[in-house]
């Protein structure tokens, strides 16, 4: 259950209002969904935007620049990381994921999809960038680089580390909910570790997109049910969108790194349970495992 925090808060400004000329901004999962319509929204005010994923679909979009890649391998978020001119960014957002399929899916380099795709891969990134992010802005920049990172965050998964992997046994669900937990420990970590950046989550709630493919079957009738049932009753992507880029520029943050935020842009509480102790360990496992993944042979 999410709960609020009513200790942040932060002032609406106009959208219509709002302009982005000479923001650099990165979107590692830009090309579709969530991550696409934020992109495409930030470009249309003037920022410039790269966006990172598979498959572009804003070639003919003003502002807008790709960098292909398949963020399931840890060598490919590596090379994405060194591509990022992270030293002139002014915001990064975190969008990729997947849902873990009802069988173990795993990657050519052995780590199970959904855990590369929508944790690991962000967090190999965000370790080689966060040190170097804003170094060369202008000193007239106002606020510290920022940085989002989307998934559930403040719904109570603190995550598992045991069978990190899902080696010895599978569970989609719980290994999404591990994807989860390690997304809001990459916020709590990162706002202690690096003091020059701001560093915030994004809980969108519901929405319709793609997200759901992998585990309900893409196109299938349980698929088209759902999602029709998730549109009727929520905001469209466009519309959170429009809703959250308010606060990606609002200055009320700033002094907040490490906030998450709900679908209404409402600061909500992190999960309790996520230790420092547990933290700690949680992301040890994640370095040991994208280690093990980038020193082996890539196995198909
Ligand atoms: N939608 C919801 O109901 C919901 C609910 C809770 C949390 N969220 C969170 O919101 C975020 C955005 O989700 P979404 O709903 O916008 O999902 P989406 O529509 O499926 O978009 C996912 C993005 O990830 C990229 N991606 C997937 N696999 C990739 C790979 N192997 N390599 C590179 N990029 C890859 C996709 O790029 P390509 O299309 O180019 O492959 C796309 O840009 C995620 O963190 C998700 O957990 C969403």
């Amino acid at each position: 259950m999410v709960k609020l925090d009513k200790r942040v808060t932060w002032h609406r400004t106009d959208d219509a209002s709002l302009n982005f000329q000479r923001w650099r901004v990165a979107v590692i999962g830009g090309t579709g969904g969530i991550g696409r319509s934020l992109s495409r929204l930030l470009a249309s005010r003037g920022a410039h935007v790269i966006v990172v994923g598979q498959t572009f679909r804003d070639a003919d979009t003003p502002n807008i620049e790709f960098i292909q890649a398949d963020l399931s391998l840890m060598r490919e978020a590596q090379r994405v990381a060194a591509l990022l001119p992270a030293e002139t960014l002014d915001l990064v957002i975190f969008t990729t994921g997947i849902f873990a399929a009802p069988e173990r899916q795993a990657t050519a380099e052995g780590i199970e999809r959904d855990m590369a795709v929508s944790y690991l891969s962000r967090y190999a990134i965000l370790r080689s960038i966060a040190p170097k992010l804003g170094a060369q802005r202008s000193a007239a920049a106002r606020m510290k680089p920022r940085v989002f990172i989307m998934g559930y965050p403040g719904s109570g998964q603190i995550g598992t580390f045991d069978d990190f992997n899902a080696e010895k046994s599978y569970k989609a669900m719980s290994v999404h909910m591990n994807t989860v937990a390690g997304n809001e420990m990459l916020v709590l970590d990162a706002a202690k570790r690096y003091p020059h950046a701001t560093f915030f989550g994004l809980n969108p709630g519901l929405i319709k997109t793609n997200i759901r493919d992998n585990f309900l079957g893409k196109h299938s009738l349980k698929s088209r049910l759902i999602e029709t049932l998730i549109g009727w009753m929520t905001p469209n992507v466009d519309a959170y969108a429009q809703h959250i880029v308010p606060l990606l520029a609002s200055p009320d943050i700033e002094i907040h790194s490490g906030a998450m935020f709900n679908q209404k842009g409402r600061s909500i509480l992190p999960s309790s349970g996520l230790t420092n102790a547990h933290v700690v360990q949680f992301l040890s496992a994640s370095e040991a495992l994208i280690a093990r993944a980038t020193s082996q042979g890539v196995t198909s």
